[in-house]
């Protein structure tokens, strides 16, 4: 694991869209596992910027994104497809075809959660897993206490995730009660991941996800067993980790 201390939100934002873009120069038909959140979204606009100036081509890349909420259509605006379209997807040429989000609206949750493992499957793994973290240290969808073991499956939303993600809803009754996820067994598959942190908020997981006890009361902790887990925060989220271990540089490699 390697942890980078970002200056501030844009020089954090730059170096995750230098590592997605370095990905897709080196393989042009990469497979990207994409998160939403606000965390990314500057990471986004960067892509959007270079795609704009010629230099990063997505016109071969797949996407699959880490989850959706249940009883949410792409079209409505707090959907996490409708996300992805908007802040990525809608500006840059990767093929709408090639870019996958479960489907909120599927009948069934079995048949769905297959049908999403198979496409990772089918396109041969992820090669750049991006993730955020919840203030829980929660990854994708995976609450704590999550087993470990789990691909894509439906999640009941826990209150704490609920209200931190009422503010894009006009009311808390409106935020769904579940959703689809990848699970961490699907996340520690990707050949690399990178995680990203912001704000006194992420503080706390971030302590424990990278120098507590790997448990699932900690989703993210597992991250720790990845061979190839990059995390970029700012100093407020790293905080607590340079408190408590007295690390002073910019890179910290375990
Ligand atoms: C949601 C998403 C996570 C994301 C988290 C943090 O719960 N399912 O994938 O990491 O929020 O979001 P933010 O980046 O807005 O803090």
């Amino acid at each position: 694991m390697k942890i980078y201390a970002a200056k501030d939100y844009a020089d954090l934002s730059r170096k995750a869209a230098n590592i997605i873009s370095a990905q897709v120069i080196m393989k042009p038909n990469a497979v990207l596992g994409l998160a939403t959140g606000s965390t990314p979204v500057g990471a986004y606009k960067q892509l959007i910027e270079w795609y704009n100036k010629g230099d990063i081509d997505f016109s071969q890349t797949f996407s699959i994104n880490l989850d959706e909420y249940q009883g949410l259509s792409g079209e409505h605006d707090q959907s996490y497809r409708y996300f992805m379209n908007h802040n990525l997807f809608h500006h840059i040429n990767i093929k709408i075809e090639n870019t996958n989000v479960p489907n909120g609206l599927a009948e069934d949750a079995a048949t769905e959660c297959l049908r999403y493992n198979n496409i990772i499957k089918t396109l041969g793994g992820i090669d750049l897993q991006l993730l955020g973290i919840g203030g829980n240290g929660h990854i994708g969808f995976n609450e704590p206490g999550s087993a470990f073991e789990k691909e894509t499956h439906l999640v009941t939303l826990t209150d704490q995730t609920r209200q931190s993600n009422a503010r894009f809803f006009s009311s808390i009754d409106e935020v769904p009660t579940h959703a689809f996820t990848m699970g961490i067994k699907s996340i520690m598959s990707a050949k690399k991941v990178l995680l990203l942190a912001t704000g006194n908020a992420k503080a706390q997981a971030l302590y424990d996800s990278f120098f507590g006890p790997v448990t699932p009361g900690v989703p993210a902790s597992i991250l720790q067993l990845h061979n190839d887990c990059i995390v970029i925060a700012d100093e407020a989220a790293l905080s607590l980790i340079r408190e408590k271990t007295g690390w002073e540089s910019v890179t910290y490699d375990n």
